[in-house]
């Protein structure tokens, strides 16, 4: 397992500068909402980026991101893109023809159909401004991909699906939600959209990756900044977690002392069996950074709706603050 997520440095950069924390948060919440009750996807579809600083808008550019789904729609899994709609999109969205607005909009006829433009809902002046006819393959694609780059500001609160494979299997499902689906893609277009696809698919994620050159996360919890820490904390993770002494467990388990802990073992918790089959001693700094960095693939099929903290200084800061907040913290490397 990667320990610095180097081959998300550049798409973290993207999304940093798109994503509110406030949308991740909630969107997180929405996620775990939505698992909690289910089995969890076979595939960790949402290894996503979080937000940890600020960038400039130019590094907005889609420029590096989405590998093209197009090839990919005619074997598509379409049951598989099923069972991973009603996992995480069910819980805004009703899929029948008629069915109510909640959360978000209804989504049958989406794909061909015109954009945010669905009876009874009131989509937010984000999307509105991107609504541009009819939304296609591609269209789509991007927008799965990552809502708030394809429309920054929109109110749906769902982080993207990363995997290119996913993302197929879930438009080749809504396709099907349709009294006239629109016809996949010809011969033609599947050739069109493989010869673009090279230069996007070296720079995407889940592509080659890049070479090396990330510092060790060790190096950096001498440079910890707690008060960071804490704020990404109360911001990303209180919804789930407490951590004052004590606390009671919530969505996730209470989280004082962890570090230094036996792994997934805080009293009165109920651990997904995900979980279980990894928890392997105690909490050191280099395994709470693989967790914390990609929670999903660590054990895949955990049930924290989280899709970790990608940026090394901020796990380091998240770690340095975890561990204070104990009765007997650890000793950092390098500290
Ligand atoms: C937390 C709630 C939430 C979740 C989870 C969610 N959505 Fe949405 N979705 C919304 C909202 C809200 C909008 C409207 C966006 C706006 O107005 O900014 C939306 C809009 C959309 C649209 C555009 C619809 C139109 O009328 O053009 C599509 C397509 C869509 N969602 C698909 C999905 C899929 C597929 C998933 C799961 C992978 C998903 N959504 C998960 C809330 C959610
Ligand atoms: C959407 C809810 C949610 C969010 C947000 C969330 N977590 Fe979790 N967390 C969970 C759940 C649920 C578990 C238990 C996982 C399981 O059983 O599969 C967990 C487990 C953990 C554990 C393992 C605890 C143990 O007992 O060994 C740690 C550490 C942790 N989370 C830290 C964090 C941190 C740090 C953040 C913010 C960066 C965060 N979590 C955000 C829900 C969440």
């Amino acid at each position: 397992m990667s320990k610095s997520g180097k081959d998300s440095l550049l798409i973290n950069k993207i999304a940093a500068g798109i994503l509110t924390a406030g949308i991740i948060f909630w969107g997180a919440n929405r996620i775990a909402h939505v698992l909690v009750p289910d089995e969890s996807p076979k595939t960790p579809a949402i290894a996503i980026t979080a937000p940890q600083t600020a960038a400039p808008a130019a590094a907005m550019a889609v420029a590096a991101g989405p590998e093209t789904i197009i090839p990919l729609l005619a074997t598509a899994d379409v049951p598989k893109g099923a069972a991973f709609v009603q996992q995480q999109c069910a819980a805004c969205h009703t899929l029948t023809s008629g069915g109510a607005a909640g959360v978000g909009p209804n989504l049958y006829g989406v794909v061909g159909g015109p954009m945010f433009a669905g009876s009874g809902f009131t989509y937010s002046a984000a999307v509105k401004a991107k609504a541009k006819g009819n939304w296609d393959y591609a269209s789509m694609a991007s927008w799965l991909y990552d809502p708030s780059a394809f429309a920054p500001g929109t109110a749906m609160g769902y982080p993207g699906i990363k995997n290119t494979q996913t993302r197929a299997d879930v438009v080749a499902y809504l396709r099907t939600l349709s009294a006239s689906p629109l016809p996949l893609p010809t011969p033609d277009e599947v050739k069109a959209a493989s010869a673009a696809a090279p230069a996007a698919a070296a720079a995407a994620p889940g592509g080659a990756p890049a070479p090396a050159a990330a510092p060790s996360i060790d190096t950096m919890f001498a440079k910890a900044d707690l008060s960071k820490g804490q704020d990404f904390f109360q911001q990303q993770c209180s919804a789930c977690h407490t951590l004052n002494k004590g606390g009671a467990n919530g969505v996730g388990p209470n989280l004082y002392g962890v570090v230094g802990a036996k792994m997934f073992a805080t009293a009165g918790f109920n651990y997904s069996d995900a979980v279980k089959a990894k928890a392997n001693g105690t909490w050191t700094a280099d395994t709470m950074s693989d967790w914390l960095l990609s929670p999903s693939s660590f054990a895949n099929g955990t049930m924290m709706g989280y899709p970790g903290i990608k940026n090394d200084q901020t796990r380091a800061d998240v770690i340095a603050y975890l561990n204070k907040n104990s009765d007997s913290p650890i000793k950092l490397p390098g500290t």
